[in-house]
């Protein structure tokens, strides 16, 4: 089991891991139009944090980092369908959290929660409160329906992976 993260950067394995988690999230994310999900997935702007168990895509998030305000979007998370309840994604959030901090730097995290999403979003330290200046997220990330914004904030010291 290893957890990846990988950008469109052209090398075959990862392609291959991006295209597993972009079928991860088209099936699991079914209100999002499958062209929509193809475009952040690949877009060189996003990241995909990702587990891999037997070279096979189990789950994954994709984000977009904006380095200058210190905050990640995340567009898209999911555990594949027989793999849920089963810790992988709070390992995954963890993993992400980590990455962020360490790789790209920043303090916090938003995004638009499902609504049958936000118990899992709360167990991973998000709120609905936003405590983010809007000088730093507004006109960045573009405003959804059909979802509840969300925020984390990440430990600047926390170890939280091992
Ligand atoms: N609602 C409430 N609680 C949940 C949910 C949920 N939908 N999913 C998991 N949890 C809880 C678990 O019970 C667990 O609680 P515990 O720590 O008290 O035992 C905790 O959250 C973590 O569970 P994991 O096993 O780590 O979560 P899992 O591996 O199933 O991943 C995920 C969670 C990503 C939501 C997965 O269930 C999934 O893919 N669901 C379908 C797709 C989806 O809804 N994605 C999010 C959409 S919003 C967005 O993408 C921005």
């Amino acid at each position: 089991l290893k957890f990846v993260c990988v950008s469109n950067d052209g090398v075959d394995e990862h392609m291959i891991w991006l295209v597993g988690l972009k079928n991860i999230f088209a099936r699991q994310l079914p209100n999002m139009p499958k062209e929509y999900i193809v475009r952040l997935v690949m877009d060189r702007n996003h990241k995909s944090v990702m587990v891999i168990r037997r070279n096979l895509v189990v789950g994954g998030i994709t984000y977009r980092p904006y380095t200058s305000q210190k905050f990640g979007e995340i567009a898209f998370c999911a555990i594949t369908a027989d793999e849920q309840v089963k810790g992988y994604g709070t390992r995954l959030m963890n993993h992400l959290k980590q990455h962020a901090r360490d790789v790209d730097g920043l303090t916090h995290f938003l995004t638009y929660a499902d609504n049958n999403a936000v118990g899992y979003f709360v167990k991973q330290g998000f709120t609905k409160e936003i405590y983010l200046e809007k000088e730093r997220w507004q006109g960045y990330i573009k405003d959804y329906d059909g979802g509840i914004l969300m925020e984390c904030k990440i430990d600047p010291k926390l170890p939280y992976t091992n």
